[in-house]
């Protein structure tokens, strides 16, 4: 996070000793991101937080390609991802390449019994359906339909859901998730022009700390491995906290968007990026208003990108047919457009209630069995008169 963040007590010194009322010292642990150069934060433990008493086999969660090699446009119907209780279950990833994951996930039930750890991903949900608390060792956060939760990789949490009925879209990316470029000043601080500012951030606000001695699974995913470490005391002892390390939540809702005279293209939508790969959010907004408008997108191939879209609410203006929760895949290499009807279909159209979000890749996006069950086989022809 390109901002200082607080949290409970610290001692006014870093590296300095911080002593327990009832005698002792807390413990110290610097959490940072790429090697000590990128975003850290000082937490103090009630406990040394390297206590591990036990590790179970390890699970290979690596995707499998079931298609590879492709140029076919895809439809997936999202929401035929079968609910599943528990949250890891529950994940199902449907897209992947060397730079993210993409899965969709629809748990039924709270995390109770383990902690989790995505040890080399930062993790993007995007809440579509579902409300509860993201809790976190470094505090928790509320969350509710239309949040982008950003979890940097290594924050250990338990999702907390006050609903049985969510589904999330989840990105996993291999590099740190980061506001655009273009919307930061040299210190970080978002400019005028971006679509959003700090304050649209909500931070961890409330710090549990847990003084508890047991055993405490902290399910920890390394290299599309997940492995079952067991701890002494629990993961959420933290007395406080500072620094620029820490998850943070954003709604959709809170993305102001950018329109013009003329048809903008999608990096005005652009909310996060990561290497080799965007996130953007398509949110209600006046369309065009130049006499001769033609809102729907012109024809396009950016024939290096792969462009994802997940499809959350309202109609979406240039295809005939999509419901909550369906996926298109336009693969990088041939072009895409509006389909037959929907560009005459905008003109003098004023606005539009569409509600989307839209993962572009640079590299090609495999597709895994899960994806392909849930695919429409026809959908590739579906611009043909
Ligand atoms: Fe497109």
């Amino acid at each position: 996070m390109p901002f200082y963040h607080k949290l409970g007590k610290i001692p006014p010194k870093r590296h300095t000793q911080f002593e327990k009322p009832e005698g002792g010292l807390y413990y110290e642990q610097l959490f940072g991101t790429e090697g000590f150069h990128g975003f850290a934060s000082l937490l103090y433990h009630v406990h040394r937080p390297t206590q591990v008493k036990d590790i179970a086999a390890p699970i290979d969660l690596t995707p499998i390609a079931a298609l590879d090699k492709h140029v076919k446009a895809q439809m997936l119907r999202g929401f035929d991802v079968k609910p599943v209780a528990d949250f890891l279950d529950s994940r199902t990833i449907v897209l992947f390449n060397n730079d993210v994951n993409i899965a969709l996930a629809a748990p039924q039930k709270s995390m109770t019994s383990y902690f989790y750890k995505n040890a080399d991903a930062d993790e993007v949900l995007f809440v579509h359906k579902g409300k509860g608390v993201l809790k976190t060792l470094v505090g928790n956060i509320p969350f509710s339909y239309g949040d982008y939760l950003v979890i940097p990789r290594g924050i250990i949490y338990q999702m907390e859901f006050e609903t049985e009925d969510n589904r999330l879209l989840i990105v996993e990316s291999f590099s740190p998730v980061l506001t655009p470029r273009n919307y930061r000043n040299n210190f970080g601080q978002l400019l005028e022009h971006s679509p959003f500012c700090e304050r649209d951030y909500r931070a961890p606000s409330e710090l549990e700390t847990h003084d508890e001695i047991g055993d405490f699974i902290v399910k920890t995913k390394k290299q599309n491995v997940l492995h079952e470490i067991t701890y002494a005391t629990h993961p959420f002892d933290v007395v406080g906290w500072d620094g620029y390390n820490f998850p943070y939540a954003m709604s959709i809702h809170d993305f102001e968007p950018i329109t013009g005279r003329i048809h903008l293209p999608p990096p005005i939508h652009q909310n996060f990026e990561g290497h080799n790969f965007v996130i953007c959010s398509f949110v209600p907004r006046l369309y065009d208003y130049h006499p001769k408008a033609i809102p729907a997108p012109y024809n396009h191939s950016n024939i290096d990108s792969d462009e994802m879209l997940y499809y959350v609410d309202g109609d979406f203006m240039s295809r005939n047919h999509v419901e909550k929760g369906y996926i298109s895949l336009h693969p990088a290499g041939v072009v895409h457009g509006p389909h037959p009807g929907a560009m005459e279909r905008s003109i003098g159209k004023k606005e539009t209630g569409e509600l989307a979000v839209m993962v572009d890749t640079f590299k090609p996006l495999k597709l895994t069995q899960a994806a392909l069950d849930i695919s429409d086989p026809d959908y590739f022809k579906s611009w043909v008169e």
